[in-house]
């Protein structure tokens, strides 16, 4: 069964109120209790001495005389009479004549308390007349009271009055304070109902909002008006609910950046395929045998082809770089004898575009970096083909590198058209080109520059460009240094 928050505050409250005035009750009940027999033992000490005031200032003839009935009448108390060895010689309960039926009164509690204390008291039931009792006696004052014979044989008195009486003010102190308990648990009942629907209200507030949320609305947001803990959780949900809507952002534009990639790379792929086909079926469709014409075709359909191989590998080397499934395996190596190597193998390329490209640190032998020498192969082949590619005729492209600290600064700059500043934020970009038609002439995909940042920011470093529109461009990165 579920219990609600405001239900279990009110039954919280309810339930210690219960207890406090439960306790409240009886300890305050006893300690009345308390405060009110010293009241009746006082009450009836003074009136033990009022009745002995009483005997020893009246000629009493008779101890059966109206002076003690009368006394009897006003007080509502019984009284005994006992002489010194606790005969009852007296007592306004019990006829004369039946008095000496009674029992020896000397051992009773009340008579041999009153032998060592001004008073002395007990509380029982009654063997003479069988009802609870509340018993005082004192010792007979009787310096007096000497002369009268009749008062010489009084040794005790004692005064009685039923225990029902005493009981039942007790009884109603219980219950005043009892009720006053019950009225206060009343009263508290609806001061705890009021508080806890405050209290919960707030909560109830939140939890509509969160269910609007958990339907898909999310641009709820929670209100609150108090700067307590529910404020609190107010703001640190509304702050959840921020980044919930940035991230969601995030991941629209990621979606839409997959959907474009993937858009990107079937049209990439379908262009070679369909030269291909066109070439193809332009070589079905001849009537007559012409060899020249015919291997034109055929090559033609083959550059397509090594286009085609050349783009799924840089689509394979995008993705195993992004998905983190390529591990660089850094060493260090000689960087000038590298180069030097690597340059020396793309000369051919160079001349055939009429690009003159050389290496300016020829000379140096011993400049040693640490690196992941393959993969930093493709960024250099790629950085000097775009030079060569996007380059003017009778243009140049020099490739080296300069000491920067503990760094190795690699650059690879050329005489070519450049690059405007409203794409050269954006040529790292997977299928960023900037004259789409020219840079697939030259058999460009967009994907070299992709590949080349990933790799550079592999290494802990970043690929800078700096370009001139008509002057030319730098592409350049650094390297950590390594002993030789
Ligand atoms: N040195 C450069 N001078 C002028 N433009 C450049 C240079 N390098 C790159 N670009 C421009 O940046 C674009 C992106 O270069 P990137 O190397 O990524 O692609 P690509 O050369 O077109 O194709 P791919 O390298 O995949 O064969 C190029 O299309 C070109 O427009
Ligand atoms: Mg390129």
């Amino acid at each position: 069964m579920k219990i609600s928050l405001r239900k279990k505050l009110i039954f919280l409250n309810l339930s210690l109120l219960f207890f406090v005035t439960v306790a409240a009750s009886v300890i305050s009940t006893y300690e009345i209790q308390k405060y009110y027999k010293t009241q009746i033992l006082e009450q009836m000490s003074t009136q033990l001495e009022e009745l002995e005031y009483l005997l020893a200032n009246t000629e009493l003839a008779d101890l059966s005389q109206n002076l003690l009935f009368n006394f009897v009448q006003q007080t509502q108390m019984r009284i005994s009479l006992i002489d010194s060895l606790g005969i009852v010689i007296f007592d306004s309960n019990v006829s004369r004549d039946s008095l000496r039926f009674l029992e020896n009164h000397y051992t009773r509690p009340e008579i041999q308390m009153s032998l060592t204390k001004k008073i002395g008291y007990d509380k029982r039931n009654s063997a003479s007349i069988h009802k609870p009792m509340f018993y005082t006696a004192k010792v007979f004052d009787r310096k007096s009271a000497t002369g009268n014979p009749l008062l010489e044989k009084i040794y005790f008195i004692r005064l009685a009055i039923p225990l029902k009486k005493v009981k039942d003010v007790q009884k109603a102190v219980f219950w005043k304070i009892f009720s006053g308990g019950a009225l206060a648990l009343v009263l508290v009942a609806f001061i705890s109902y009021f508080f806890a629907n405050r209290l919960t209200f707030p909560i109830h507030k939140l939890s509509v909002v969160a269910e609007s949320i958990k339907k898909g609305n999310l641009e709820a947001h929670f209100e609150h008006n108090k700067e307590d803990e529910l404020g609190e959780l107010a703001d640190l949900l509304n702050q959840m609910l921020d980044k919930l809507r940035d991230d969601l952002v995030q991941l629209h534009k990621l979606e839409k950046m997959r959907t474009q990639f993937l858009g990107n790379v079937s049209h990439e792929l379908r262009t070679p395929i369909f030269a291909v086909q066109g070439y193809l079926e332009t070589l079905i469709q001849m009537k007559k045998v012409e060899p020249k014409k015919q291997k034109k075709f055929i090559k033609k359909a083959y550059r397509q082809t090594a286009r085609l191989n050349s783009l799924l590998t840089d689509l394979i080397d995008i993705s195993r770089i992004e998905s983190g499934e390529m591990k660089m395996i850094f060493r260090n190596f000689n960087l000038s004898k590298w180069l030097n190597k690597i340059i020396d193998d793309m000369k051919e390329t160079a001349r055939e575009n009429n690009v003159i490209l050389a290496f300016v640190n020829k000379n140096d032998k011993n400049t040693f970096v640490i690196g992941d020498k393959n993969r930093l192969k493709q960024v250099i082949l790629n950085l000097v083909n775009n030079a060569i590619k996007y380059n003017i005729p009778e243009g140049r492209v020099n490739v080296g590198y300069e000491q920067n600290g503990d760094q190795i600064t690699i650059f690879v700059s050329d005489t070519g058209r450049g690059i405007s500043k409203e794409h050269i934020n954006r040529i790292f970009e997977r299928f960023y080109r900037v004259d789409k038609e020219r840079s697939r002439d030259v058999g460009g995909t967009g994907l070299g520059l992709a590949i080349v940042k990933h790799i550079v920011e592999a290494h802990d470093s970043r690929i800078f460009v700096k370009s001139e529109v008509n002057e030319g461009t730098t592409f350049s990165f650094s390297l950590n240094r390594a002993d030789q």
